[in-house]
């Protein structure tokens, strides 16, 4: 038995009594040690075998076991282990992954700058927006909207990005006002009583544009979105969403950020978020599927009239004080470009087109379980969201813990998924899960329901 080092006691299970019921939780005292991954399978120290249903933390697209990542990262740790990005240096896996990304990205994005996480491509995109518009010679266009709910990571600038409360309770932010955040696209949770979906959709427009001009446009630089709102609760917009919002942002000169770090490389059917949802974005950041997250690698991709401005800038001021030593690590960029490789050699997006409408389906039966007021996705990504009562969508009181009991009885019956906030359990196995796991995954989830419901029943 191996015990993880800060664990007291990784695999014992403590059966906790449920603070409403006499439902028993499984609370983990120490941390689920996972010692192998075959395929979307996992293992833990005991041989207790999982399908990882959130691809970890939404990024191992390929899997835990592909040879040719490995591989990848064997031959460039033997022929060129590390150089760095600064001071006008490359390397070759570097520069073939630039060309190749930014052959597969939307039209307009012509330049990647690479960096470690997505929290740094965030904080790396709102830095090169201030530092662009000081370069235009508007020094007052450094405001930021975001959407409440939404995830952008967690460093000092992308925590104030995220609208999520967590990212702020009890770490003094927020420490800038350039920040402000607008409702969140779920017409579920977030329309009025009667609200048609485009009535809904107009609303939220006006809403941005409304703030815009009270803000004042000359202070308004960029708005932030993820395509689908990941670890806010799998929030999949309206389809006219970004078609309404996208002329005010231009009309205001306020740049579109496409935050792909979920979305990107095939998890809604298309290479990128942006494709599904028509977005045509001036900055782009991507980051965990860009190499099935086997190494650290993320980037912020930019259009050529955005890049003009910075080089022009950081031709009066002497150098782009930018940049992170292990950023554009060649390791990491030789698995990223191999991965990108294998998503176009073995068709991985043409096969996630192809098993997301059994995933789709099997996810919309749940529907029907009485626990569940919305299932909801796309692609081979998707969530439930708990509810007491499917008419009024109220839900159970926090305490109940209401998706974390889903997805702690999911455990024993060998299934990883994630409770998110809003009583949200997430959904999201690597792309390359095949049909039969797919009804795996759904049968053991449907199960964790089922044993979650009588305890649930009391605590309403
Ligand atoms: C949409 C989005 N942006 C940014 C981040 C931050 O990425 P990281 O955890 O690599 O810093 C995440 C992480 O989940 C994310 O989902």
């Amino acid at each position: 038995m191996t015990i993880a080092p800060n664990s007291l006691a990784a695999r014992d299970i403590a059966y906790n009594v449920h603070p409403f019921t006499n439902f028993r939780v499984h609370e983990q005292q120490g941390p689920l040690v996972i010692t192998k991954g075959r395929g979307v399978f996992v293992e833990d120290d005991d041989g207790k075998e999982y399908i990882e249903g959130m691809a970890g933390l939404w990024c191992t697209s390929l899997g835990f076991s592909n040879k040719r990542l490995v591989e990848a990262a064997r031959r460039q740790m033997d022929h060129l282990p590390y150089m760095h990005q600064f001071a006008h240096r490359s390397t070759e896996p570097v520069i073939e992954l630039a060309e190749k990304l930014i052959g597969i990205a939307p039209e307009p994005l012509k330049k990647a700058f690479f960096v470690n996480s997505g929290s740094e491509a965030i904080d790396t995109a709102i830095k090169l927006i201030w530092y662009y518009n000081n370069g235009r010679g508007k020094p007052e266009k450094k405001r930021i909207i975001a959407r409440r709910r939404a995830y952008h990571g967690i460093t000092l600038a992308a925590g104030h990005l995220t609208g999520l409360p967590y990212a702020r309770a009890g770490f003094d932010l927020p420490m800038s006002d350039r920040f402000f955040h607008v409702t969140t696209p779920s017409h579920y949770r977030d329309g009025l009583p009667g609200e048609s979906e485009a009535d809904f959709t107009d609303r939220l427009a006006r809403e941005i544009e409304t703030l815009i001009l009270a803000l004042g446009p000359d202070t308004v630089a960029a708005f932030f979105a993820e395509p689908v709102q990941g670890a806010g609760g799998v929030i999949v917009p309206p389809q006219a969403y970004f078609h309404k919002i996208q002329p005010i942002l231009k009309k205001y000169d306020v740049l579109m950020v496409a935050d792909e770090v979920i979305c990107g490389f095939g998890r809604t059917g298309n290479m990128f978020g942006s494709n599904t949802f028509d977005i045509a974005p001036d900055l782009m950041t991507v980051a965990k599927q860009l190499s099935s997250a086997y190494l650290p690698i993320a980037g912020v991709l930019m259009r050529d009239e955005f890049y003009e401005v910075l080089a022009e800038q950081t031709q009066k001021l002497g150098m782009l004080g930018m940049g992170y030593t292990y950023g554009g690590h060649p390791v990491s960029a030789a698995v990223a470009l191999e991965t990108l490789k294998i998503y176009e050699e073995e068709g991985t997006i043409d096969q996630v087109r192809a098993k997301a409408p059994r995933f789709q389906e099997r996810l919309a039966q749940l529907n029907g379980h009485p626990l569940v007021g919305e299932a909801r996705g796309v692609g081979l990504i998707g969530a439930i969201e708990i509810v007491a009562d499917k008419a009024t969508k109220a839900q159970y009181p926090a305490a109940a813990k209401a998706a974390a009991a889903v997805a702690a009885n999911c455990l024993p019956h060998g299934l990883i998924l994630r409770p998110l906030p809003g009583d949200v359990v997430g959904i999201c196995p690597p792309l390359i899960i095949t049909d039969s796991e797919i009804d795996l995954l759904f049968d053991r989830l449907a199960q964790a329901l089922d044993d979650t419901l009588p305890a649930m029943q009391q605590a309403a």
